[in-house]
């Protein structure tokens, strides 16, 4: 019964904390570090830019060479997108070329897009 009323207080408390509605920008640009090993916005880097990639078309840089499966996705970045792309990249762009198993944590997750949506 203590398991139990601890799960409960731990589950009260993680509501109170948590930022349900919104990521913390300035958290994301830390958890972006994770990134930016490969989308550094310098030619020949891993990935393309992610520089204004909320709003805009999945595989649509003209700079890059998307995977077939990028290229051929058709769909926006928008919030919701990212968070599913975050969670589980391969399942949401069945195979992508990103080589990133995606974030566990859905506090930087929602961190990350803020700060990706504060770079228009
Ligand atoms: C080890 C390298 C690597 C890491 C780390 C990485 N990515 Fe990527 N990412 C890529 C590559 C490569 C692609 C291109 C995928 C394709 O063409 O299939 C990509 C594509 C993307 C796209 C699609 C972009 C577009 O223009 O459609 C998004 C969004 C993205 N990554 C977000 C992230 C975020 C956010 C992180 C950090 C949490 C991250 N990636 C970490 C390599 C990486």
């Amino acid at each position: 019964m203590a398991d139990a009323r601890f799960l409960l207080v731990a589950a009260g408390l993680l509501c109170a904390t948590s930022p349900a509605l919104a990521g913390d920008a300035a958290r994301g640009k830390q958890v972006f570090q994770i990134c930016a090993a490969c989308h550094g916005d310098q030619p020949g880097d891993l990935g393309p830019s992610l520089v204004g990639v909320v709003g805009r078309k999945a595989g649509a840089r003209d700079d890059y060479r998307y995977s077939g499966p990028m290229s051929r996705a058709d769909f926006t970045w928008d919030r919701e997108r990212l968070r599913s792309f975050l969670r589980d990249p391969r399942g949401v762009v069945k195979g992508t070329k990103m080589p990133f198993d995606g974030l566990a944590d859905e506090g930087e997750i929602d961190d990350v897009i803020e700060f990706l949506a504060s770079r228009p």
